[in-house]
């Protein structure tokens, strides 16, 4: 089964509102047919509006980079996923090591979270990976399994197969050492064959697996190479707009 590459970027906790406006225009219209590929920007949550704005009429889609679980009440400084469905933000990142490490979330929060968004209509990006300690442990695989199997409990096939999931080393985020392509095709194989054993075939090799730790446009067409690797989730090289679109070039 072919399955749409999906290239999304990870602002993380960057850029003022001039700055991703800027970015937008630099960008707007440059991206390659939404047929070919899923170019999607990760705001942080201030900037989603007046991109959304800025950017409704082109194929880049908008990613939020957390959402709470719940859909309205007294939860000060969260955004709810029915907010930003109500923005037409297409996709919210979940489970990133940063928000696993700092800001305390489970495996359960990640799982209610992916609950949520499915259900106001935004697709989940659940992110996965593992320490440096576990990776030399040779550890990884039953680590992410075990990240997988808790993000996914209760969804039904149908959801899973519309779903991305990120695979993400934390020892090879922002370190400029990036996991090679083998290896990051062996854990998204990992990934996928986690998915199969919980839903079968069919949703496993519909799932859209990405990498991420370190990518760049030199070594992304390497990973898009990979059996197991269908995009890429993209932090220090997604910032600038020229190196943002050195990312998609391997589509051409
Ligand atoms: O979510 C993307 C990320 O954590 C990877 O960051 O800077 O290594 O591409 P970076």
């Amino acid at each position: 089964m072919s399955r749409k590459p999906i290239i999304a970027g990870n602002w993380k906790m960057n850029k003022t509102l001039a700055e991703a406006q800027a970015f937008a225009e630099a960008v707007k219209g440059k991206a390659p047919s939404a047929d070919l590929v899923d170019t999607v920007i990760g705001s942080p949550a201030l900037f989603l509006a007046p991109l959304a704005y800025n950017l409704k009429d082109d194929v880049i889609q908008l990613a939020a980079q957390n959402s709470y679980f719940e859909n309205a009440g007294a939860f000060t400084g969260e955004n709810s996923p029915a907010a930003i469905a109500d923005l037409g933000i297409e996709y919210i990142i979940i489970g990133h090591s940063e928000r696993r490490e700092y800001f305390h979330e489970t495996d359960e929060d990640i799982n209610k979270k992916a609950k949520a968004i499915i259900a106001n209509g935004v697709t989940p990006i659940i992110c996965c990976g593992e320490t440096l300690e576990t990776y030399e442990a040779g550890k990884t695989a039953e680590w992410v399994e075990g990240q997988i199997t808790a993000a996914l409990k209760d969804l039904t096939p149908e959801q899973v197969s519309n779903l991305v999931i990120a695979y993400e080393p934390i020892w090879a985020i922002g370190t400029g050492k990036s996991a090679d392509a083998n290896t990051a095709d062996e854990t998204c194989g990992v990934v996928r064959a986690t998915v199969e054993k919980l839903y079968g075939k069919n949703v496993s090799e519909a799932v859209r697996i990405q990498y991420g730790g370190s990518v760049k446009p030199e070594n992304v067409a390497e990973y898009m190479s990979k059996e197991n690797v269908d995009g890429a989730l993209v932090g220090g090289a997604s910032l600038e707009a020229e190196s943002f679109l050195a990312l998609l070039d391997f589509v051409k």
